[in-house]
Order: structure tokens, then C-alpha cells, then sequence
């Protein structure tokens, strides 16, 4: 495996390999690699023939108290691990390679609407920086395909929407989410959470399962089940932003129209912020 902290000599390897006509595939990540990043790099190995991922904590995308500083960073761990799953290229990037004329200077790509609701509304200004990272680490690569997880389901939503809308000129795969045992959906962050905290985050899973059933089984007021599941969580020691049932393709509203609900949360266990969703076809 090959890594790369500069543009321009990523580009001129991956141009050389695009010449001898192989294809590309790219996994964007922030690193702290674990079983749900690694489904990723598996699923691009079987779409390309080369994987190329990214490391890099995008400052953009942390508001002023989140938590940039302490976001893990375990460059060394990350490489075996890339290394063992066959990933040919990393670009693992320093801020100044990204935002060489600050953040304040950059030009920024913004999804409308998707990108303003549940975490858009709780992290505000964060789409902004996914969605302008990814566009600059898309430019960078030019991979045919780019892979990203559906425990993001909105982060997935947006980036999809965002290369529609521009033409741009990438196929992105979904991938699902990867989950420990007990339901809880894989995060770096699982990491900053107490050994009691670690015990009761199952229960957002576990919430939102029994809320997906409750719809299956024909119960259609959404707003009880929203305010039953939040009071579920809060008394559970929870700090919940949202519990929505939503069309999983507007993320707005459920309408008759509606093929596909998606029922997403996030909510605060102590000082960590855990997200989660699953979703229910309507056929
Ligand atoms: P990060 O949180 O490191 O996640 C990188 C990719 O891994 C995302 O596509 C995310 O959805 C996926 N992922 C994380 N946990 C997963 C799980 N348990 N199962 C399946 N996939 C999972 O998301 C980001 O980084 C950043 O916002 C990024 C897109 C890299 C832009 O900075």
C-alpha cells in the first residue's frame, strides 16, 4: 500500500494507473478505522480495481464545541488495518494540503433542504463541510466510484444529492451499517463512552427497531411513536436531538407517496454524540 499527504503526487499515481485503464474506487474516511470503515474498503475492492482511502479530520465539519481536538486519531493501527484488507492507495492529507488558504477562504458547497434538517439543524453549518471536503477530495481522486455508510444516512443523502445536482461524474455505493453484538452501530466515537454508557447505548438501536415494528405492524401515528420512543430515551439517561420518522428519500415528511421510511436519531449518552437509523419499505 502506497500513502500519499500530497496532492499532486497522489494524482500523478493514480493518473499513471487510470491510463493503464484501471478503475477506481475511493473510501472516504476521518480515520480511527473499525469493522464498519473496513466493510467499506471490502465493498470497493469488489466494484474497482484499485481502492484508494482517505484520512483526513476535516476541520470544516466540527462546530466551535465539538469535539476536533479529541477526535481519535490512530494513524499507525489505521494503516495495518488498510494494509490487511488490501487497500492499494492511501491519501492521508495535512490541513494545510486541504485548506492551503484557511477554511475562512474556501468555497463552500452547500445541499439545500436535505442538508438543513436532524443533524443539519443540531450541527449547524456540518453539511456544509462534508459536502465541501468530499467535493474537494472527489476533484483530488476522480475515482468511478465512492463508498459510503449508511449508518450516515443523511451524510449518504446529501452526498448523493450533491453529485446529481453538479454532474459529477462518480457512482456512490452505500454500504450497511455495521453493528457491535448487542445493536449498537459501530462509530469512533463508541470510544469516549464510560463502561456504563457503553451499556445503555444499545437501547438507541433498540428504540428505533421498535418503532420500525410498530409501523410494520399498521401503527400510523407517528407523532405518538416520535414522542413514546424520546421519552424512552430520556428516561434511559439520554439527551435525545431527534427521533423522526421520515421519507428516506426527502427526509421530509411521510406522505402517501412514501416508498421508504426511514426512522433516524441522534441523541447525547454523557458527553458523546451517537447516531443511528434503520428504515422500512413500504411495498
Ligand atoms: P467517518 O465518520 O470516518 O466515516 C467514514 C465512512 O464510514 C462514512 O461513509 C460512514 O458512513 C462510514 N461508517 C462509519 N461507521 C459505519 C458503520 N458502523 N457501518 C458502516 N459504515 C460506517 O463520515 C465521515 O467520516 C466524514 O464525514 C467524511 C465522509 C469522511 C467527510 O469528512
Amino acid at each position: 500500500m502506497r500513502t500519499y499527504n500530497n496532492a499532486a503526487q497522489l494524482q500523478a499515481a493514480l493518473g499513471k494507473l487510470r491510463r493503464e485503464g484501471q478503475t477506481i474506487a475511493f473510501v472516504p474516511t476521518m480515520g480511527n478505522l473499525h469493522e464498519g470503515h473496513l466493510d467499506l474498503v471490502r465493498k470497493a475492492r469488489t466494484l474497482c480495481d484499485i481502492v484508494v482511502v482517505s484520512i483526513f479530520v476535516n476541520p470544516l465539519q466540527f462546530g466551535a464545541n465539538e469535539d476536533l481536538d479529541a477526535y481519535p486519531r490512530t494513524m499507525a493501527a489505521d494503516k495495518e488495518k488498510l494494509f490487511s484488507e488490501g487497500a492499494q492507495v492511501l491519501y492521508a492529507p495535512g490541513v494545510e494540503d486541504i485548506y492551503p488558504e484557511g477554511m475562512a477562504a474556501q468555497t463552500v458547497v452547500q445541499v439545500p433542504d436535505l442538508g438543513d434538517t436532524l443533524c443539519g439543524s443540531s450541527r449547524p453549518g456540518h453539511f456544509d463541510g462534508v459536502t465541501t471536503v468530499v467535493n474537494k477530495l472527489f476533484n483530488i481522486v476522480q475515482p468511478d466510484v465512492a463508498a459510503f455508510g449508511e449508518k450516515d444516512f443523511q451524510q449518504l443523502s446529501i452526498v448523493r444529492k450533491m453529485v446529481r445536482d453538479l454532474c459529477m461524474p462518480v457512482k456512490v455505493v452505500g454500504v450497511p451499517t455495521r453493528r457491535d453484538e448487542d445493536g449498537l452501530a459501530m462509530s469512533s466515537r463508541n470510544g469516549y463512552l464510560t463502561g456504563v454508557e457503553r451499556e445503555i447505548a444499545p437501547l438507541l438501536h433498540e428504540t428505533l427497531n421498535n418503532c420500525r415494528e410498530a409501523i410494520a405492524c399498521g401503527f400510523d401515528n407517528f407523532l405518538q411513536l416520535e414522542s413514546h420512543a424520546r421519552m424512552k430515551l430520556l428516561q434511559a439517561g439520554f439527551e435525545p436531538d431527534y427521533f423522526a420518522i421520515r421519507d428516506a428519500r426527502t427526509l421530509r415528511a411521510v406522505t402517501e407517496y412514501s416508498e421508504e421510511i426511514a426512522i433516524l436519531a441522534a441523541a447525547r449518552l454523557g458527553s458523546t454524540r451517537l447516531i443511528d437509523n434503520v428504515r422500512l419499505s413500504l411495498n
